[in-house]
């Protein structure tokens, strides 16, 4: 049996998130998510974000939104220790499970200078398309990265093939994401 589990965000999860956050991007550029973010991720989107735990301890997230037949990754980290372990493998399937069936497009960003980052994206089928100059505000530049629908079947399929994603498991609405944001 894997050592990791994943399981969807929970409201008491706040305060975690919160320390995950500044233990990860506190020191960076990049900086923190704010409270009313990740108050959001915890409280409504629960159902396409996700906490990785290793032996019952925190080892990872990953956050993401689906709209519209579009999801957005917005958060990937594990803890320092994780990381280069291939426990973002159990984060990756839990995100490709929820989403399957609801989307055909996944949108990535990331720092330029982030190569494990840009690696994974690629390693997905993410095709950078667009460095933005000023992102998050004058001279912040990040690249932006999509799967597109064909790369996304592939993605789907080898995980399917992987063992990854159950090729039985029909979407299970209850797992769709809230749309309470999104009308
Ligand atoms: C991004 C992250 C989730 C990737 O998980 P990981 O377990 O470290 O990923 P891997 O070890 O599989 O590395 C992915 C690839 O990047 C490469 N890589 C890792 N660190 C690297 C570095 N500092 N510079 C260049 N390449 C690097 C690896 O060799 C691997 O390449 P490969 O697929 O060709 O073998 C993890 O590094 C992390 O949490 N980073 C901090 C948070 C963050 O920056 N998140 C992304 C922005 S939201």
């Amino acid at each position: 049996m894997s050592r990791y589990t994943v399981r969807n965000l929970r409201s008491s999860d706040f305060a975690l998130l919160m320390q995950l956050e500044e233990s990860m991007f506190g020191a960076t550029d990049e900086g923190v998510l704010g409270p009313f973010y990740v108050r959001i991720c915890c409280d409504f989107f629960q159902d396409s974000c996700f906490l990785l735990e290793a032996e019952g301890e925190p080892a990872g997230y990953l956050l993401s939104f689906v709209q519209k037949g579009q999801a957005y990754c917005t958060t990937l980290a594990l803890l320092p220790k994780y990381q280069g372990t291939r426990a973002i493998v159990a984060l990756l399937k839990a995100f490709v499970g929820a989403i399957q069936g609801d989307v055909d497009t996944c949108w990535f960003t990331v720092e330029c200078d982030n190569e494990a980052a840009r690696a994974v994206h690629k390693s997905l089928g993410a095709r950078e398309v667009e460095e933005r100059p000023d992102f998050y505000g004058p001279g912040r530049a990040r690249i932006i990265s999509r799967i597109d629908r064909e790369s996304f079947e592939k993605l789907r399929h080898r995980f399917q093939r992987l063992g990854l994603v159950d090729q039985t498991e029909a979407k299970d609405e209850s797992n769709a994401p809230s749309k309470a944001l999104a009308s």
